[in-house]
């Protein structure tokens, strides 16, 4: 039996990976800990929170005697974060505070403890950005342009010197963008189906010829859980999807499949900085650890436009704000 500390567990990726962990890997027990943040969300977790293996805390990364007060544990995957570029544009204050100081509490804490593994979930996005041709491997040069994607790099940062002089068994994983179910109707998948499904317009930046290099969440996670099995200390292992599209490409396979024209496109202003091609060589994880993206982008897209038909109440409470007080009042008064 293995105990696992889950931190971000109540957000999109952290809570696919919660359910996953349960379904795939009977002997781990997890503690799920969470700021429960504008991003984090307990419905998210809602149909695993009965699950005898898994124990929620609300908690923050950034306050040590809360990360003290939990159980010992064997081994830590990170997740919180502050993950949103637009949102860093408009303010990088919380950016710096979790994503950075955040992972030193969470390093340090990993000392105190002992555990066997930290993995740090990071993104493809501290790399910068490609021109048209070649691939991000883990040697690219750290390269970060949003405050985002810098607090993300200073936290990798931070994880491989505490790995180079204190030997804490740090690993780093810089994944490209993922989507699936429950990913907050900010991010551009979720944002523009919903957008459809309340008869809105769908907000396009810049001249749409943007490239991302997309994951369904499931492969991700799945990626970690064999990273944190089997992965090496000290190593950084790059997880792609191997589907590199523009994003006007994309809007126009989302549109379609909400019985959408291309009129219901809103060409807005370009985001500052904006990254203009993302693609990640996923070679070293394939070679070393045997993994490869197993679900096809047509048919997860598909899969995702559905699940966001049939969850509206899941996507409206959040857009409306209102799934922050509900649930979390709601588990207050367990
Ligand atoms: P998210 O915003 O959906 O979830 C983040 C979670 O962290 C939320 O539940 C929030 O409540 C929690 N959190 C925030 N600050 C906290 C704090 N101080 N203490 C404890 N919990 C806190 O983000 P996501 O999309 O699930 O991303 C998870 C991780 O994966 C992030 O580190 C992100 O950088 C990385 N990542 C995301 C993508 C993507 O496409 N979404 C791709 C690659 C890497
Ligand atoms: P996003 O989902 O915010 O992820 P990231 O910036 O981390 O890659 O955005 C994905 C792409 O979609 C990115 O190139 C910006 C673009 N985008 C839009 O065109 N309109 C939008 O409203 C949003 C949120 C993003």
């Amino acid at each position: 039996m293995t105990r696992l500390l889950v931190t971000g567990a109540a957000g999109f990726i952290g809570s696919n990976f919660v359910r996953r962990a349960l379904e795939t890997a009977p002997h781990l027990r997890l503690i799920a800990y969470d700021a429960l943040t504008y991003a984090g969300n307990l419905a998210n977790l809602s149909d695993v929170l009965s699950d005898e293996r898994l124990t929620f805390v609300r908690g923050d990364i950034c306050d040590s005697d809360q990360l003290d007060a939990l159980p010992q544990v064997d081994a830590i995957i990170n997740f919180a974060a502050e993950s949103h570029v637009d949102r860093s544009i408009m303010g990088s204050a919380e950016f710096v505070r979790t994503n950075i100081q955040g992972v030193h509490t969470l390093l340090e804490y990993a000392r105190r403890t002992n555990v066997s593994r930290l993995v740090q979930v990071s993104t493809d996005e501290v790399y910068g950005s490609l021109g048209s041709t070649g691939k991000f491997t883990e040697e690219s040069p750290l390269a970060p342009n949003s405050p985002y994607s810098a607090s993300k790099a200073a936290g990798d940062l931070l994880a491989r010197a505490y790995h180079e002089t204190h030997k804490t068994p740090v690993i780093v994983t810089r994944c490209s963008n993922n989507y699936g179910p429950y990913q907050f109707p900010e991010k551009v998948i979720p944002l523009f189906i919903t957008n459809r499904l309340q008869d809105l317009k769908v907000p396009l930046y810049g001249d749409g010829l943007n490239v991302r290099d997309w994951i369904h969440v499931q492969d991700h996670c799945d990626a970690l859980l064999l990273v944190l099995d089997k992965g090496a200390p000290g190593v950084v292992y790059n997880i792609g999807g191997g589907c590199e599209i523009t994003n006007l490409e994309l809007t126009r396979e989302i549109l379609r499949r909400l019985d959408s024209d291309e009129s219901c496109i809103e060409r807005v202003t370009d985001r500052p900085a904006h990254d203009r091609r993302y693609a990640v060589d996923f070679s070293r994880i394939s070679s070393q650890l045997g993994w490869q993206p197993e679900i096809d982008f047509a048919e997860g897209l598909s899969a995702t436009v559905d699940w966001y038909r049939r969850n509206e109440a899941w996507w409206r409470a959040v857009k409306d704000g209102q799934y922050l007080e509900y649930y979390n009042k709601q588990y207050a008064q367990r």
